[in-house]
């Protein structure tokens, strides 16, 4: 039987997201202590640059007792022409029972999936899923609020290109938030409106209504010329900044899965900001990581 893998957000129910940050809040409160993956390979292979996602999972497999191989790409044998499904039975023969990936190619964790006999975890591909980011965003706004269900939430920015943003939609949707995605036509096309998913334009029209802002960066690396020689302006309609702070509900909070570019989707006045909560999220990262780690290996408590 194929192990259980975390593609996407669209692989848990809504019973298992909540069971993950419950059990990411107990370790923060109680940490497991490291027998919980003793024994455990887990090989972190990724192709793209990353500096929180790769430093929490490196944090969380160390709390969890785990053997951890790093393997940078230089260093993989994909570059001299072995496919994935080789890597993964070299891999697998070896003993290793996780792979946690990141790839620049939408789907490259899937294709590894299928081939490995262990369990792949996603942790970004392309402009498509980043599953574990989004469950810490979620955390993040429990943690706050209690609760999901029935919360305002804005994603603003480049949500075309945001794989942040695709997971966190699938998960605030299976909690019972309400989302608006905003942002210009050319990075928040109407077409991605739907279920409980809305699509504005008008920020400055949104912010008072909201109880989380959460910023995305502009994925230059993933948008065409063209479209950005378009977004010239962008900051005055859509950066966060000083007055538009002034104009969220004294409960609301703002969030950014970094890394952030400050003068482009926000100020340094945000930085400032009494509900801004970057720093949970980073902290809250490690914790659902373990989480994550322990559940796919070990199954529920
Ligand atoms: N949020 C996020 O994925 O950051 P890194 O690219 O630094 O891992």
């Amino acid at each position: 039987m194929r192990e259980r893998s975390l593609l996407d957000l669209d692989d848990l129910t809504s019973d298992e997201i909540s069971y993950l940050m419950q059990r990411a809040t107990a370790f923060h409160a109680n940490p497991p202590g490291r027998d919980l993956l003793r024994g455990v390979t887990v090989v972190n292979l990724f192709f793209e640059p990353s500096t929180r996602t790769y430093t929490s999972f490196s944090i969380a497999e160390a709390r969890v007792g785990a053997d951890v191989v790093a393997l940078p790409p230089g260093s993989s044998s994909l570059g001299k022409g072995e496919t994935i499904e080789d890597t993964a039975l070299t891999l697998a023969a070896m003993g290793v029972k996780v792979i946690v990936t990141r790839h620049p190619e939408s789907g490259f964790p899937y294709r590894l999936a299928d081939s490995f006999a262990g369990h792949v975890i996603n942790a970004g591909d392309g402009s498509h899923a980043h599953p574990t980011q989004a469950l810490l965003d979620l955390l993040t706004i429990w943690t706050e609020f209690g609760r999901l269900a029935g919360l305002k939430v804005a994603l603003v920015g480049d949500v075309l290109h945001s794989r942040v943003a695709r997971s966190n939609v699938i998960g605030l949707r299976r909690l019972g938030a309400d989302v608006t995605l905003i942002g210009p036509p050319t990075l928040v096309p109407d077409a991605m409106a739907g279920d409980g998913v809305h699509v504005a334009r008008d920020l400055d029209a949104i912010l008072p209504q909201m109880d989380v802002v959460m910023l995305l960066r502009i994925q230059r690396e993933r948008i065409a010329a063209a479209v950005l020689a378009t977004l010239d302006d962008y900051g005055r309609s859509y950066q966060l900044d000083a007055r538009r702070l002034g104009s969220l509900a004294s409960h609301a909070i703002v969030m950014h899965p970094g890394p952030y570019n400050r003068g482009v989707e926000l100020t340094d006045d945000v930085l400032g900001y009494g509900g801004w909560r970057y720093a949970q999220q980073v902290s809250h990262g490690v914790y659902v990581r373990m989480a994550v780690l322990d559940f796919l290996v070990n199954g529920r408590a």
